[in-house]
């Protein structure tokens, strides 16, 4: 294996968790990027007490540093070791206001050129030089995917106009005309969850969207055997599989796609014969994406609603992060990457600025503006939220 990695946290910290398979292949597309591509290359992660002794030993400096390159100086094609305090580098990441992995893969950038020749201490003229190496690299990474440049697409979920209508079991509100001012407003997509308890959206708004939306109609479904019937039938753009509880006031976490393996596979495998990405509504966690990618899904779209409903800004940075960090992991994956579930016009900028989320699947809040400014207004508003993330 050309790129060995291994740890060194004391027991308390072994919550700092590092995805050891997007870094890894991050470093062989730098071993290609840097032409070593036969090399090895041996990254140690660790906590800030493990880098401090290094630095102590081997620098005669006190505290930690961010990271450290041994050169391999007697076996050839073995590059050497370059050592990484994990925790250093997410403090920089919040400073810098990156995430974790974008931090490490900067240092791992550094690292690898101190390793292959480059000293920044030298002069100024090599630092110089090093410096717009590593950016040259950041930059060769990120044009490497290129998706990301993209700003995610609003979907809009109309199950509150049924909602409404159903309180007094009319004709109106009908969510097949809100889904067409949505669209006209500037939506690039219509969702709606079509409940096994039919509580809001019936059978016959899922045939006329079907008919009318120009957009792309992305229907939310239990994956239970009537409604993946009626998924077949009518053929949206693609489906979202979500779990669903009858008590529930709305969907209220994400799908456990590893104990619901064997039922997903086969749904997913109708859904493919009949030309039908799925989605799955997953909690941002790196073992349901493993498990989405084997069980055959399309697209992930990352439950947003802890990150939203948080208490104190601490925990909101938190449940960020991992959000940040499921995104980012699921399409260094292969996964498509969507989110959604309680965004608003506070919360939803922050989430647009993540790199790789492809759509946003926003209802609630856009519903309950509408109410005050109208439908077509609380879309725009909502778009214009979006569009505020270039500028982050
Ligand atoms: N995504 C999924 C999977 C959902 O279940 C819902 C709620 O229906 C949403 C997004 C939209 O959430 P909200 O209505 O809170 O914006």
């Amino acid at each position: 294996m050309p790129v060995n990695i291994v740890y060194n946290f004391s027991k308390q910290k072994q919550k700092l968790h590092v995805h050891e398979g997007l870094l890894q292949s991050r470093i062989l597309f730098l071993l290609h990027q840097i032409e070593r591509p036969d090399s090895t290359v041996s990254v140690v992660f660790m906590d800030d007490p493990a880098m401090t002794a290094y630095n102590q030993q081997y620098r005669s400096k006190l505290g930690p540093t961010n990271v450290l390159s041994f050169p391999a100086t007697e076996i050839p094609d073995e590059l050497g070791d370059i050592l990484i305090s994990v925790e250093t580098a997410q403090k920089e990441a919040r400073e810098k206001g990156i995430s974790l992995h974008q931090r490490l893969t900067e240092l791992l950038i550094h690292g690898l050129l101190h390793l292959i020749g480059y000293d920044h201490e030298i002069s100024d003229e090599q630092a110089e030089i090093m410096f717009s190496r590593e950016k040259e690299l950041y930059c060769s990474i990120q044009h490497h995917h290129a998706r990301r440049k993209k700003m995610p697409q609003l979907a809009i979920n109309v199950d509150h106009i049924a909602t409404i209508r159903q309180a007094r079991g009319g004709a109106e509100p009908d969510p097949v005309h809100a889904a067409g001012i949505c669209e006209l407003a500037g939506a690039k997509g219509i969702v709606v969850h079509l409940r096994e308890d039919r509580r809001h959206i019936q059978d016959r708004d899922v045939h006329l969207l079907r008919q009318t939306v120009k957009t792309r109609l992305n229907l939310e479904m239990a994956n239970v055997k009537e409604i993946v019937e009626i998924a077949q039938d009518i053929n949206p753009d693609m489906i979202t599989l979500v779990p669903e509880k009858r008590k529930e006031l709305t969907t209220e976490g994400g799908l456990d796609v590893i104990s619901n393996a064997k039922k997903l596979r086969k749904t997913i495998s109708k859904m493919s014969k009949a030309g039908i990405p799925v989605s799955i509504f997953i909690d941002p966690d790196a073992d349901q994406i493993e498990a989405s990618l084997e069980v055959g899904a399309t697209y992930v779209e990352l439950h947003t609603g802890r990150y939203c409903d948080a208490e104190n800004e601490k925990e909101r940075d938190q449940e960020f992060l991992l959000i940040e960090e499921a995104a980012e992991l699921a399409f260094e994956k292969g996964l498509r990457v969507n989110a959604g579930h309680g965004l608003d016009y506070r919360t939803t900028t922050r989430i647009a600025a993540i790199p790789f989320i492809e759509e946003l699947s926003i209802g609630h809040a856009v519903i309950a503006r509408a109410a005050f400014v109208g439908l077509d207004q609380a879309v725009r508003e909502m778009q214009d939220c979006i569009d505020r993330a270039g500028r982050i």
